[in-house]
């Protein structure tokens, strides 16, 4: 009897290796950044160990001890000194991101800087966008995402990553974009971004948690899967150079589906709710901190992203997890 037998290509690591459909390697990872104005080196953030918020020097430092570890992209969050009513931080240009970007470009011309474009760190209630009478308006938020995203090409930003869910606002600031002069700044849209609870940690580390609401009339509804599609589509339409679904793990499907319909690269954000859920796994002794790790990057990777945000970045390298 000749049956196949799968089981030969699992007898040794070297085969399995050989045989692994999914490979993860460091240039797919980009790591996340939280650079904090008048911060003076670096700070804990209680809900995600491991992760700081850094002044800008401590910024530098970590991204070329990064680079030697072969993380050549990270994506850059502001937190800035002072929160007002229209997010005025936002587009500043002497403002944090906007320093930090031009800070590393300088430095480290060989990483690829993404800044994340949104309003809810610099707003003093928390929403991402333009808030009248107790609801965000869209368009009127366009031109300030777009102003946002220009003075981030501005500073020397390869993309700009806008994180809000208005509706247009890839167009706009593709627009903006290319009558400013920077056609060549990418746009990562934050395509599929759903209204998620796994959002906790970061609100924490950037303290963006709306004042009032929440944040289900922009972000999407988790029930829902047709609609991001439609969402990929219209970012695909408007111009996004990369799209992107948020979370990631209760999200493989959508990953999958962004996949299916998409000509350009597909990029998954692993949250700070989805690293800090194994980190408090690890450390109540539930699970194998590296083999979690890894069985997660996988399978997003597996779903059919190209590429991944994940806090996770620079602990899989430094301990030589891959
Ligand atoms: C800004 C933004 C958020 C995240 C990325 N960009 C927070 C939110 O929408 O409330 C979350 C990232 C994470 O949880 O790691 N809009």
């Amino acid at each position: 009897m000749s049956i196949y037998r799968p089981r030969r290509l699992r007898t040794t690591q070297a085969v399995r290796d050989l045989v692994a459909e999914t490979v993860i390697a460091p240039s797919r990872l980009i790591m996340p950044h939280f650079v904090c104005e008048g911060l003076s080196g670096r700070q804990t953030i209680e809900t995600m160990p491991g992760i700081e918020r850094v002044c800008l020097e401590s910024l530098l430092r970590d991204v070329e001890a990064d680079l030697r570890l072969g993380i050549q992209s990270l994506i850059l969050f502001g937190i800035p000194a002072v929160k007002d009513e229209t997010g005025s931080g936002a587009w500043d240009d002497s403002g944090i991101v906007q320093r930090a970007v031009s800070a590393v470009k300088k430095r480290f011309p060989e990483t690829c800087v993404i800044t994340d474009v949104c309003l809810c760190e610099y707003t003093s209630h928390g929403h991402c966008g333009v808030v009248k009478d107790g609801s965000v308006l869209n368009d009127p938020t366009l031109e300030l995402l777009a102003r946002t995203a220009r003075s981030h090409a501005a500073a020397g930003a390869d993309m700009v990553a806008p994180s809000d869910m208005m509706d247009g606002r890839v167009g706009a600031i593709r627009n903006v974009l290319d009558d400013a002069g920077f056609s060549d700044t990418s746009i990562m849209a934050y395509s599929a971004k759903y209204c998620s609870a796994f959002y906790g940690p970061f609100r924490d580390a950037a303290g963006s948690a709306p004042q009032f609401g929440d944040r289900q009339s922009y972000q999407m509804d988790c029930r829902n899967g047709r609609e991001a599609e439609r969402e990929v589509l219209l970012d695909l339409d408007e111009g996004a150079d990369i799209v992107m679904v948020k979370p990631a793990l209760s999200y493989l499907d959508i990953i999958y589906r962004a996949r299916q319909i998409s000509p350009v690269p597909v990029c998954a954000y692993n949250v700070s709710g989805e690293y800090a859920m194994v980190k408090a796994a690890a450390r109540l002794g539930l699970g194998d901190e590296r083999r979690l790790t890894l069985e997660i990057l996988t399978s997003i990777f597996r779903a059919g992203a190209d590429m991944v945000i994940s806090y996770h970045t620079r602990e899989l390298l430094k301990n030589k997890w891959l």
